[in-house]
């Protein structure tokens, strides 16, 4: 039996998952790390915790099988992340994340002066803070002597390969997320490279996502007890492997997760924007292409809201009040904007709130109201997709959040979509594991490998009577933010 190796490079932990030829799930594995917020609104990351994430994990990932038998390994990891090396591809600065917000000013300058318009027709993008590109001029402007050293210019994930193969690849998928790609055709962006001030030489080889990028290093494969015959595919941005993972994969597929972010990504098979770029026009990594909103923080507020203000790990426990009558019915609304807002507010100063406390407003209502906010952040990004008549009738979902049978609920009834469960939550590490199998030739293609692995094991279907009730508590959760812009601009000017 030969096995592969999935590996999802997350913002919180890295999580390893051992899958067999046979798309059985043998073992998974996950490594904390920390994550330093040096200011409000920053977010970055020590690249070595990934190295050791790796480097440890494997060895436990594979204590009772033959390591001997691993024949490929794929990784997906957090997006747009900002990793520069220097000419000895040592790494120069922390890694800035898809969730830092330092770029305002920059994604103005984008946005504003170089215009939108143009962006779009360059990339299939406009700028949004947590994007490479406006990190790239950040950098210029404010650490102009690391921005010198700069010899490469990596993604976190694609760190990971370098450092297991040697090789400096990227996929079309992550590399869609840097602002710097032609999303369409495949190719950099001269311009965008010279509005940045690089030259090509700096960023990686660009693959398929399940194309070999080349071999486990000896050295490697000699401290994790591999075969240096191990092949390493270029894997993928971990939404994009996470619709691999959970099937989504055929033209207007939708899958939801509920990560440390939150995305609703719509599998595309032609290139293709929403007119104002609201959501992101990305390769996938089947080859085609996909239409993503992100949501900075979904199950992250849950996590902030169980673990630093009530105090509990134990999030089942808090949730079990929230019985069934109390769906539609709650007067608080919470906005879920704890590290400012990607899709489609595109707005890095926003905050998150709670709203419409009275006297007998509850903690019940408080948790309730931080799982209805993220459900209405996520309607957000699929009415953008509504409005150019992209409407999928259901989603699968994937990620920490989804195994709350309650999320999952109020989703199918706040979205008004079937929510297909899968066997496991794992999309990422599941996706990469199929990406690794389809490089090493184990299916003819990522759609054959997806449809063939890929279980339902149940659905959430929406009630008509609770769609209806959501649908005015969503009308009024719209009002909420236009009421407060002005508020959080004029807070962080
Ligand atoms: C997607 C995005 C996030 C990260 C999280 O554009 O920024 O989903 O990939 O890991």
């Amino acid at each position: 039996m030969a096995y592969y190796i999935g590996i999802d490079l997350g913002t919180s932990a890295a999580k390893l998952l051992l899958m067999d030829e046979s798309g059985a799930i043998c073992n998974i594995v996950a490594r904390e790390y920390p994550l330093e917020f040096p200011k409000p609104g920053w977010s970055q990351q020590d690249p070595q915790h990934w190295r050791r994430a790796l480097m440890t994990g494997v060895p436990e990932l594979l204590a009772h099988v033959d390591a001997g038998k691993v024949r490929g390994i794929a990784c997906a990891g957090q997006m747009h992340g900002l990793v520069a090396l220097d000419e000895n591809d040592q790494v120069i600065r922390p890694a800035i994340l898809w969730n830092d917000g330092r770029t305002a000013a920059q994604v103005e300058y984008l946005n504003g002066v170089i215009g939108k318009k143009r962006l779009s027709g360059l990339t299939g993008n406009i700028a949004f803070a947590g994007f490479t590109a406006p990190k790239l001029l950040w950098m210029r402007e404010n650490e102009p002597e690391n921005f010198k050293k700069i010899a490469k210019i990596m993604l976190p994930k694609d760190y990971l390969t370098y450092k297991l193969t040697g090789v400096h690849a990227c996929d079309y998928s992550d590399a869609s997320g840097m602002l710097l790609l032609d999303v369409q055709h495949k190719c950099w962006s001269k311009e965008m490279l010279d509005i940045c001030g690089i030259d090509e030489s700096l960023l990686p080889r660009v693959y398929e996502s399940y194309e070999p990028v080349g071999t486990l290093k000896e050295e490697h494969a000699k401290a994790l007890g591999l075969s240096n015959n191990v092949k390493i595919a270029a894997g993928a941005g971990d939404n994009a492997a996470a619709a691999i993972g959970t099937g989504t994969v055929s033209d207007g597929d939708c899958n939801i997760s509920l990560g440390t972010s939150g995305t609703v990504f719509i599998s595309k098979d032609a290139f293709g924007t929403d007119g104002q770029n609201a959501l992101h026009s990305f390769a996938h990594a089947n080859g085609k292409y996909h239409l993503m909103g992100c949501m900075l923080s979904a199950a992250s507020c849950n996590k902030w809201w169980m673990d630093e203000i009530i105090g509990t790990k134990d999030y089942a426990a808090e949730q079990k009040e929230i019985t069934e009558e109390k769906l539609g019915e709650n007067h608080v609304y919470f906005l879920p904007y704890l590290m400012g807002e990607r899709s489609p507010h595109n707005d890095p100063s926003a905050r998150a709130a709670f709203i419409g406390m009275s006297m007998d407003s509850t903690r019940e209502d408080m948790t309730q109201a931080v799982l209805e906010g993220v459900a209405f952040g996520l309607r957000d990004s699929l009415e953008v997709a509504r409005s150019i008549g992209v409407n999928p009738e259901r989603t699968k979902i994937c990620g920490g959040g989804a195994k709350s049978p309650l999320w999952r609920k109020i989703i199918a009834n706040v979205m008004n979509m079937k929510v297909d469960l899968i066997e496991s939550e794992e999309g990422p590490g599941y996706g990469a594991a199929i990406l690794a199998a389809v490089g090493c030739g184990v299916f003819d293609s990522v759609e054959e490998a997806a449809k063939k692995l890929v279980k339902v094991t149940g659905t959430e279907e929406p009630d008509p009577e609770l769609v209806q009730k959501y649908e005015e508590r969503y009308q009024e959760f719209k009002e909420l933010y236009p009421a407060l812009k002005g508020f959080f601009q004029k807070k962080q000017a």
